[in-house]
């Protein structure tokens, strides 16, 4: 069957193209091919780019059992566990979706407002001032924040600082080559890489089950409304819940699925504000009012999420022939990617694409296969909502009362972090002023 044109250097080229300068690599392969293309990375297989809204649609509602996420997903086992949301397809992977998302219905949100204002205003307490520092730095350690105490509910100083500890372990550890590529997946005696990496994921490990166990123990469980405690009392039809080891997959999956892509996300919001003034000046002023709508908010998280999706791609790997409606029939074993990126640079979907205009979206509703930064169908993230909300609400807290510029008016640029696309400098920032919280009052309204 032959594939949609594309790229035509070999594998090996088209793999150093797409790391060195991923952006470039889409847009040319875009320019030249049109919004479907292949492109075969040496390492990860044949995918074809799809960027046309019209065939996103097929895509994402096409027969799960064919078009399968979990299995384009596969490298991150090792890590997340084999019962990870992310690596089920099919039925399984329908259960473990019916488990978990009431905990992150919309409606639950507002409990957790309070506690991720607070966690954004502690952070913001020790910035420096009147020197140059990294956002991003600062952004990752309020989201792990936001993992450790509202999804994994821990408050106790001590116990915290063990998880804490825990997650960074884990989040450092699930970059590493030896555990994406699984050629170098071998135990070549005590110091070989793959043992290191078994040594700590058995480390953090037993944290996290130890939390478990303290939890499933604790007296107020039924009170609870952290997302680990919800998770806890979740059941199935058949009235079974999750195991042990089912919940150590779920909650290391919620902390690799969340914490560096909004950090991220945050990271590029000020990036883009640093260098659009009367943008800044507008959220500041609409954040210090009591009683705004939040209109502009919302209108620089979707702007922000669709200049800079931290994703640029899903994939689906098609587990039999299907056909591209309009294209042609694709084998088994290629990968069908909504290409995020692409679609969110459309001219005709958004004039003047590479501008951060947050007005563009002031009375418009983004459309479900032209604004995808959270993927699709039934794959949708589950957290996307937690995470337009999380954004929102650390955005405001922070503004509310630091003033920041840019040591640097040039835009950053992208560069690749793990497999999010993160500004080039880290979103560097300085801080100006930083007004002291207000005493007796909840830190965010
Ligand atoms: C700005 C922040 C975030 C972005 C851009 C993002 C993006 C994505 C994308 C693109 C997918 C794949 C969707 C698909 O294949 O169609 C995904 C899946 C997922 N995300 Fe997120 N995510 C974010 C935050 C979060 C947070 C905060 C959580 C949870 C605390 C989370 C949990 C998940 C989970 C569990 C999945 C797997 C869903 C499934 O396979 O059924 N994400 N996310």
């Amino acid at each position: 069957m032959p594939l949609p044109p594309g790229p035509r250097i070999p594998p090996v080229g088209q793999t150093l193209a797409w790391i060195a300068r991923p952006e470039r690599f889409m847009e040319r392969a875009r320019a030249r091919y049109g919004d479907v293309f292949t492109v075969r990375l040496a390492a990860v297989g044949t995918l074809v780019f799809v960027s046309d809204p019209a065939l996103l649609r097929p895509i994402f509602t096409a027969d799960a059992d064919l078009l399968r996420a979990g299995a384009a997903n596969a490298s991150l086992e090792p890590v997340m566990g084999p019962s990870s949301v992310l690596l089920l397809d099919a039925d399984e992977h329908l259960r473990a979706r019916r488990l978990m998302l009431p905990s992150f219905h919309g409606e639950r949100l507002s409990t957790y407002e309070e506690l991720i204002a607070a966690i954004a205003d502690e952070a913001l307490d020790g910035w420096p001032r009147h020197s140059p520092f990294r956002l991003q730095e600062r952004m990752q350690a309020i989201t792990l924040d936001v993992i450790a105490r509202v999804v994994f509910g821990v408050e106790e100083p001590a116990r915290l600082a063990a998880v804490r500890e825990a997650l960074r372990a884990l989040v450092a550890m699930s970059t590493r080559r030896v555990v994406m590529l699984p050629w170098l997946r071998r135990d070549l005696g005590p110091a070989s890489p793959w043992r290191r990496f078994l040594g700590v994921r058995d480390r953090v490990d037993a944290v996290i089950y130890d939390e478990i166990a303290r939890r499933r123990r604790a007296a107020d469980l039924a009170e609870r409304d952290d997302i680990l405690s919800l998770l806890l009392g979740a059941r199935d039809e058949d009235g079974r819940g999750l195991s042990d080891r089912e919940l150590r997959d779920e909650l290391v999956t919620l902390l690799l699925a969340g914490h560096e892509t909004t950090a991220t996300a945050l990271a590029w919001a000020f990036e883009r504000l640093l260098r659009h003034p009367e943008a800044l000046e507008r959220l500041t002023a609409e954040c210090r009012d009591q009683d705004s709508d939040g209109a502009y908010l919302e209108a620089v998280t979707l702007e922000t999420l669709r200049l800079h999706p931290p994703l640029p791609l899903v994939a689906r790997m098609l587990a039999g022939p299907w056909e591209l409606p309009g294209v042609g029939r694709l084998p088994a074993g290629v990968m069908v990617a909504p290409c995020i990126w692409l679609v969110h640079r459309r001219p005709d979907l958004y004039p003047e694409p590479e501008a951060f205009r947050p007005e563009r979206w002031l009375g418009r509703t983004p459309g479900t296969y032209e604004w995808l930064p959270f993927g699709g169908g039934r794959r949708r993230c589950l957290g996307g909502t937690f995470a337009s909300f999380e954004l929102e609400v650390v955005l405001r807290t922070l503004l509310r009362r630091a003033d920041l510029r840019a040591p640097d008016p040039r835009p950053e640029g992208m560069r690749r972090r793990a497999i999010v696309f993160a500004p080039g400098r880290g979103a560097q920032a300085v801080l100006e002023s930083r007004a002291p919280r207000r005493r007796g009052e909840p830190a965010a309204v």
